[in-house]
């Protein structure tokens, strides 16, 4: 099948948001997006608002919601079905802290494909009565067909990521959900490497959480996560990892009761991070506008051109090269990558390095030129030979 050249949006458009274009070619998306118009704009608008009238709480808490708007309409939820964090970690903490491991259900199943991060929280809940265990991955990629013969009675959340931080696979969430569920386990998804690339439907998924960060395929910065949590649990579960924006009304200033949002912002906690909401929700505000399904589309063709481009320059895939398992990153093994890392920025590429690999992770607005230009500077810097690898 002869793959389209340009995507079904106006690439020269976009790309003139985007000023780094200029002079470097980003394909780090799975690490840092870089700034556009907008989101620079956005921060502005904070600052301008700051300096002119001292504070505006009212303003500036609108804007949180706005950021939690933007999030829940890209995964088909609403705001009330979404707290806001600082970072994914702190989002799964406090998901864990609503568990109660001393009763029969006690397990946690975790994928081997979690950022670190997510695992480290499912680790630390030991002490508190629950029992971790793996799903392995073979090659870089699991089996969804595994989940079914490791999910027990027993088990309480099964932790499942989306998309590998390492390598690019991507999981079959709805399946994996589907397994959960029928144990009568809960699933929590880290979307952090595909929301912004791809469309995700909760509801479709029928995730029981789902976190992600902002500052990869979303356009904008760290500093602010957000978290879905099914509308059935919220009223269910009690985070113990709490603050006053989790109240009923935070403004009540009762110091004396702990009562409980009917929404998901019982899972909020402290004052949020007001300026990195406004550059986040003008970071999805451009995913939306360009449209996550056309970005899907596109990431296939740029996929496709990596993994051939790749294998002609006789360079060494990490995971699966099937399309429809793989997210926007793609994922080369390399001796040194902070080395090669390194050396391609010299070449104007800006790409990322990930222990044994060199990650190029394209976005919605690079070309096919880029992508060629960035396998020609990697196969320069790091031949197949001399990485001990043989086409
Ligand atoms: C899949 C995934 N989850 C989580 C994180 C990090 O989460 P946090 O916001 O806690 O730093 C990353 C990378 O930074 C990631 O790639």
């Amino acid at each position: 099948m002869r793959l389209p050249s340009t995507p079904a949006y106006d690439l020269e458009h976009w790309r003139r948001q985007i000023p780094l274009l200029a002079s470097h070619i980003p394909m780090n998306n799975c690490s840092q997006a870089p700034q556009t118009l907008a989101t620079r704009a956005a921060a502005e608008q904070y600052l301008e608002s700051w300096n002119t009238s001292g504070m505006d709480w009212d303003a500036w808490m609108h804007e949180v919601t706005r950021a939690k708007q933007a999030f829940a309409t890209l995964i088909n939820a609403s705001a009330d079905d979404v707290a806001l964090f600082s970072s994914v970690s702190e989002a799964a903490s406090a998901v864990a802290s609503a568990l109660d491991f001393m009763r029969a259900r006690r397990h946690i199943l975790v994928s081997d494909v979690e950022f670190p991060t997510v695992s480290h929280v499912w680790l630390a809940q030991q002490p508190r009565g629950a029992r971790v265990s793996w799903v392995p991955a073979v090659d870089g990629a699991i089996n969804t067909a595994t989940y079914a013969a490791l999910i027990t009675d027993e088990t309480a959340l099964v932790s499942a990521c989306h998309g590998y931080y390492l390598n690019g696979f991507m999981q079959d969430v709805a399946t994996i959900t589907t397994a959960a569920h029928a144990r009568g386990a809960l699933c929590f998804v880290d979307a952090y490497q595909t929301l912004g690339t791809t469309p995700v439907d909760v509801q479709a998924m029928d995730v029981d959480f789902l976190a992600t960060g902002n500052l990869k395929f979303l356009m904008g910065v760290p500093g602010v996560a957000f978290l879905y949590v099914k509308r059935a649990l919220i009223e269910t579960l009690r985070p113990t990892v709490t603050g006053w924006f989790g109240r009923t009304n935070p403004f009540a200033f009762d110091a004396r009761t702990l009562d409980w949002s009917t929404t998901a912002s019982r899972f909020d906690a402290g004052t949020p991070p007001i300026m990195n909401a406004y550059i986040a929700r003008a970071g999805m505000e451009m995913i939306h506008a360009v449209g996550p399904a056309k970005i899907r589309a596109w990431h296939e063709v740029l996929g496709a051109r990596l993994i051939d481009g790749g294998r002609a320059r006789g360079l060494t895939l990490h995971g699966t090269a099937d399309l429809a398992r793989k997210t926007a990153n793609t994922a080369f093994v390399v001796d040194d990558s902070h080395q090669v890392e390194a050396e391609l920025r010299t070449r104007g590429i800006i790409a990322s390095a990930r222990g044994p690999v060199i990650r190029l992770a394209p976005h919605f607005y690079n070309s096919l030129d880029d992508v060629d230009q960035a396998l020609d500077a990697l196969a320069a810097v790091a031949p197949p030979a001399a990485q001990g690898v043989h086409a």
